[in-house]
């Protein structure tokens, strides 16, 4: 791959505004061409960004100037677009999560192992500088040596704001697949691996009741757990409390917390990309805001893929599918957890990825 990358979308739902914002402001990103099972959005989006075209899926798939595919469509359609793309040589980068099932994640990783293609999955907002600044008050040993962490992500639930919420309700869905990717990116980030887990989970009701757009006031059935708890247990010794809701209303904790003996650390919110790091050292009369000392300034969705672009070939990208496999499997295995009651042991390791220096990507904003 080389610089600017060629992209090509498939899914063009509502998160794609995002990335289409920064695409125009990432010199090393080129969007070619757009797909969506529904001709129309693709055309919305290729009517909206010069040089842009709008293909069938099997089109795009095909397209030799196409050097990845970013997947946008849905968790349960994740793996099945990855491994199509795979099958066409390219390279892939996906929205969160991998694959709805561990199974699938793993068929993606090894068919792109052996066909020498790069996977890269979202969050890429560990690479902004709210968790980039956290992660170095950490190395730089400002909390003493990491005890502990609490992630915390609290919501009634998506289906008041997002007009096709179904996906949030079936298997590959719910507040941990939905959130907890950047959590336990986050996490992982932050104290490294984890090696295993306990969970537990609860379901309040069977049916939820659309807030916004056309189908607003329609039902949709709700199969997952709703409300997730538990523990992870890092191969550092340090343990990080989970609490994932869609049956809350609003929390005032801070979304992620960690503990050290000599300081505790308020990290900012790690579905954004910015944020006010606090630490509050031992011995000190008060929080104290830190400095932004690293991270890509101003970032946000896409940022993941220009470092992927970067990354040298043979180099796993920081926002790559190992780490997107680990938190996965963490996360289904704390779902598991909750059905046994047991403690699981988690298979799969990473290395924490890279530190990101404060560094500014974007050059500034194209038609
Ligand atoms: N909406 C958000 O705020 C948000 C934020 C962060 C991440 N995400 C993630 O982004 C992904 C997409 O979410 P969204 O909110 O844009 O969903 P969405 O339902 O609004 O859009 C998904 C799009 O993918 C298309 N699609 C589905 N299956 C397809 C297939 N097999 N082939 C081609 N197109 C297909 C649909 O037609 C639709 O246009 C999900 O993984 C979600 O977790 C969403």
């Amino acid at each position: 791959m080389g610089i600017p990358i060629n992209v090509g979308v498939i899914g063009c739902g509502a998160i794609i505004a995002q990335y289409l914002t920064n695409f125009r402001r990432l010199d090393s990103i080129n969007l070619v061409a757009v797909a969506d099972l529904d001709p129309a959005r693709a055309q919305a989006v290729a009517d909206s960004y010069d040089g842009v075209r709008a293909l069938t899926v099997d089109q795009l798939l095909a397209a030799d100037d196409v050097e990845l595919v970013l997947n946008l469509t849905i968790p349960a359609a994740h793996a099945d677009i990855a491994l199509k793309a795979i099958a066409a040589g390219k390279s892939v980068y996906g929205e969160k999560p991998l694959a709805a099932t561990t199974g699938e994640a793993r068929e993606v990783l090894d068919a792109a192992a052996a066909a020498g293609v790069v996977v890269g999955c979202a969050p890429d907002t560990v690479l902004g500088t709210g968790i980039q600044t956290a992660r170095k008050a950490i190395d730089d040993g400002l909390i003493g040596a990491p005890v502990s962490a609490t992630a915390t992500m609290a919501t009634p639930g998506h289906e008041r704001w997002h007009p096709n919420p179904d996906f949030y309700y079936q298997p590959g869905g719910g507040p941990l697949l939905d959130m907890g990717p950047y959590y336990v990116s986050a996490l992982v980030t932050l104290l490294g691996p984890v090696v295993s887990v306990v969970g537990a989970a609860s379901h309040t009701r069977s049916e939820r009741t659309i807030g916004s757009g056309p189908r607003e006031g329609q039902k949709v059935p709700v199969d997952i757990d709703s409300h997730v708890t538990g523990v992870l247990v890092h191969a550092s010794g340090a343990l990080s409390t989970l609490f994932m809701s869609f049956d809350a209303v609003k929390t005032k904790s801070p979304n992620i917390e960690v503990h050290g003996q000599t300081g505790s650390l308020i990290v900012p919110d790690p579905n954004h990309f910015d944020g006010d790091v606090q630490l509050f050292a031992l011995g000190a009369e008060e929080w104290e805001t830190l400095p932004v000392s690293a991270g890509y300034v101003d970032s946000g969705r896409g940022f993941g893929i220009a470092d992927l672009a970067a990354t040298p070939a043979g180099q796993e990208p920081r926002a790559g599918g190992q780490l997107a496999f680990h938190a996965l499997e963490v996360m289904e295995s704390v779902l598991d957890s909750a059905k046994t009651g047991q403690s699981v042991a988690i298979k799969s390791t990473v290395a924490r990825p890279a530190s990101v220096e404060l560094a500014e990507l974007s050059t500034g904003v194209r038609a």
